[in-house]
């Protein structure tokens, strides 16, 4: 995958834009994956995990998205016929029951504002439950690194988000701060 790839997608079924777990483990179908961004917002680990990476009495740390006006986040778009769109929105629904938010944003594809269709995206705001908000780098590594949950450590978490932005060569200076620092010794 490259950031800078072409839409070559039709008009049927309807998207889902991924930039947590959804860039490395999608578990529903689709018709056809890009890598996108979204602008506007940007990918901080501020919300917490009590079903996922962590559990009620010590919650881990995973993304949610921050409006900041002219951000670009980074992430996979998927296309998903419209003859299941609806149950896999349902299993998603319950997947990310803690604290997100089904909101529509327009995607972005070659880098050219404007271009993409509109998405559903699960975002966790400051008024939900399990958000937690910002915290120095140092202890939000801290937290990651001793939190574990039903989906497995807090650091796999992390790291894999990291490598999967990597791979499509996409920066994010706020992850990879964080895969550092949640592997030093
Ligand atoms: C995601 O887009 O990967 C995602 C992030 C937070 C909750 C659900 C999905």
């Amino acid at each position: 995958m490259d950031i800078m790839g072409n839409f070559g997608g039709d008009a049927d079924g309807a998207w889902i834009f991924g930039y947590g777990s959804l860039v490395w483990r999608p578990d529903f179908p689709f018709i056809e994956q890009r890598v996108a961004a979204i602008e506007g917002w940007q990918r901080r680990f501020w919300q917490g995990s009590t079903d996922h990476r962590g559990v009620p009495s010590a919650p881990g740390r995973v993304v949610t998205l921050i409006e900041s006006a002219g951000e670009l986040c980074h992430g996979v778009a998927y296309r998903v016929e419209s003859a299941v769109y609806e149950d896999v929105m349902a299993t998603l629904d319950h997947r990310e029951k803690g604290g997100y938010s089904l909101e529509s944003v327009a995607l972005i594809y070659d880098g050219s504002r404007g271009s993409g269709p509109d998405a559903h995206v699960y975002i966790a705001n400051e008024h939900n439950p399990n958000y937690l908000g910002p915290a120095p780098l140092d202890h939000i590594a801290a937290q990651v690194r001793r939190s574990r949950g039903p989906s497995g450590h807090n650091v796999e978490y992390v790291t894999r988000l990291a490598e999967a932005l990597r791979h499509m060569n996409a920066h994010d200076e706020h992850v990879f701060a964080l895969e550092q620092l949640v592997l030093k010794q």
